[in-house]
């Protein structure tokens, strides 16, 4: 068995990036729903097998984060989930949290549930096949009311360390999601500025907590201003040299990987973005980390649209757009991709 040291290396190798396909049953639901298909354990079986079964690994995915239905779930032939992502290469990972709650005394802010089972239920992923997990933890920006606040701050941060060590100490990979939350219409200097001191933090408790920094990744938002924010949207080389500032002044260059999510940019935006960052850090060469993608939404929407025209007829066409979603990705990690 690889070390947690070798398998956050190997998620974080040099051109490979994460693909998110662990919505809970609900958040799948909505897209299914929205793109008119019934939210059915069958559908949402069916709509992952277009993922695992595509060339993800040869498109540049290192691993996938499922959900605990999909952990368990197989094929149309028979094989299951795990070994049709093992058998190219893509390290399975689950998402271990149990969603948010609203967090006592912090209107407005949450915090994230599932730690009480946590060392129980890795057991069983690890004894499934999974090599690494995800938690995440979700704030809000909104400077005028004061949040994120210093409360929901730490204690999201305390969470998400001590997931952290009950995780490696189950001989799993953490991946590390503070997410800081698009919506609202703050400016990329507020979203940096929380950005910072939600991560800083974050790193703070890791370190307290006796975290193997080597082996756990770190999963942020890009710094872009809320969605809401009235002014245009920022260049790709705004948006890298922010990010990387803030990534600098907060990351350790013991950890191998920052993985972004795509936190509601489009497919486009996302992977140009991620293009910008690695151009100016090869530039720049000053990168201790690899910087790469954990894409929920920008590795999915456009195989979504296209499998709700045509369903059982275009599987294979929609496999070909998931592992083509992937290469750009994987473009975009080398800071090679040309649109
Ligand atoms: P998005 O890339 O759609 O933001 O999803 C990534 C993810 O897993 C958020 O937890």
């Amino acid at each position: 068995m690889a070390s947690l040291e070798e398998t956050a290396a190997a998620l974080a190798a040099p051109g490979k990036g994460l693909l998110a396909s662990d919505e809970s049953t609900g958040t799948i639901g909505k897209r299914l729903e929205k793109a008119g298909i019934e939210n059915t354990a069958e559908n949402r079986r069916a709509y992952r097998e277009l993922f695992y079964t595509a060339d993800i690994g040869t498109a540049g995915v290192s691993g996938a984060i499922l959900f605990r239905e999909t952990l368990f779930q197989s094929a149309a032939d028979g094989t299951s989930f795990v070994d049709c992502l093992l058998r190219q290469g893509v390290l399975p990972g689950i998402k271990v949290d149990e969603g948010l709650v609203p967090l006592e005394g912090c209107p407005g802010e949450t915090s994230t549930r599932g730690l009480d089972t946590l060392a129980a239920a890795c057991a069983e992923y690890k004894a499934a096949g999974a090599r690494f997990t995800k938690w995440r933890s979700a704030l809000a920006v909104n400077p005028a009311a004061g949040l994120p606040s210093d409360r929901a701050v730490e204690i999201n941060a305390e969470q998400l360390a001590q997931q952290a060590a009950v995780i490696q100490a189950a001989g799993l990979v953490p991946i590390v999601e503070p997410e800081l939350l698009i919506d609202g219409s703050h400016d990329a200097a507020a979203f940096a500025a929380a950005s910072e001191r939600v991560i800083s933090r974050c790193v703070a408790q890791l370190w307290q907590k006796n975290v193997l920094l080597e082996g756990v990744l770190l999963k942020p938002q890009m710094i872009i201003p809320g969605a809401d924010h009235p002014g245009p949207k920022p260049a790709p080389e705004e948006v890298a040299e922010a990010t990387l500032r803030t990534m600098r002044r907060c990351v350790p260059a013991a950890l191998p990987g920052i993985m972004f999510l795509s936190g509601g940019q489009t497919e486009e935006e996302a992977t140009v973005n991620l293009n910008a960052i690695n151009q100016l850090a090869q530039q720049q060469g000053r990168a201790p980390w690899s910087l790469s993608f954990s894409f929920g939404r920008s590795l999915q929407a456009s195989v979504l649209r296209l499998w709700s025209e045509g369903r059982e007829g275009n599987a294979g066409e929609c496999r070909q757009m998931a592992a083509a979603l992937a290469a750009a990705n994987s473009a975009a990690v080398l800071g090679r991709y040309v649109g």
